[in-house]
């Protein structure tokens, strides 16, 4: 996969596309980055890429010519990039969405700043999305987010394929509480059942936490959840040692 970053900070992906997973990804070429500079594509003397906004107001708003003149000239290679504007005023990020771009061939990613960018960019793109209702300081961090959410999922970039697939959100469920050695740590203990070497019970067991997790921390997931899932759940409850 192909990914392309329009940035007026190119600096800001340094460091994370060398760490871990993603620059181990990037260095056996499963994942090619490729980061651009905004400001390269402004045609005049002062490379501006902001401008006061029409109405007035505080703050300055992204120019439409640069980021275009970016969008045209990347576009100009094969496979076309499916082009995503990381803004807060976005549609919601998530597991699905991941997902659906990990197939993708190339994605082109712009991040905005200042208090926001033309919204004539709408005809430019595919798709706005946020990964929160927060605001950051600009679509780089959220980049980065997506970024790192996608590559995990293209084959051959997290070794356990298993892991993935089994995850939390995958199946709409939390992740089920893990332990490790030493058994007892300052008078706390791991539960029972993961000492017993009973995998049938084992796997009860933490299917069992992951839906009751679900439903204490996050109840708009479990609303969600298949109906058989929440009827075997109901069939457990109170028979188990739980949270
Ligand atoms: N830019 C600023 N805040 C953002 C957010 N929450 N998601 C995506 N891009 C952003």
């Amino acid at each position: 996969m192909i990914i392309d970053i329009l940035t007026i900070f190119p600096g800001y992906f340094e460091s994370p596309l060398k760490e871990s997973l993603l620059g181990k990804a990037i260095e056996k070429s499963i994942l090619t980055i490729r980061v651009h500079n905004i400001r390269d594509y402004a045609t005049d003397r002062h490379k501006t890429v902001d401008d006061r906004p029409f109405g007035g107001g505080a703050g300055m708003v992204m120019k439409l010519e640069p980021l275009v003149n970016a969008l045209e000239s990347l576009q100009q290679e094969e496979p076309q990039g499916f082009v995503v504007l990381l803004t807060p005023q976005g549609r919601l990020f998530n597991q699905r969405t991941a997902r659906d771009w990990s197939n993708k061939k190339r994605l082109i990613l712009i991040c905005g700043r200042y208090e926001g960018i033309d919204d004539r960019i709408s005809h430019f793109i595919n798709e706005e999305i946020s990964i929160g209702d927060y605001i950051l300081s600009g679509g780089e961090a959220a980049a980065l987010v997506v970024i790192d959410a996608i590559s995990r999922l293209i084959p051959g970039v997290v070794g356990n394929k298993e892991s993935v697939d089994t995850e939390s959100f995958e199946l709409g469920l939390l992740e089920y509480p893990q332990f490790t050695r030493p058994r007892v740590f300052r008078g706390i203990k791991v539960p029972d059942v993961l000492l017993s070497g009973n995998h049938q019970a084992i796997k009860q067991w933490r299917f069992h936490q992951a839906i009751l997790r679900t439903k204490k921390r996050r109840p708009d997931l479990f609303k969600k959840l298949p109906p058989d899932i929440k009827k075997g759940f109901n069939s457990l409850e109170g028979t188990r040692n739980i949270e």
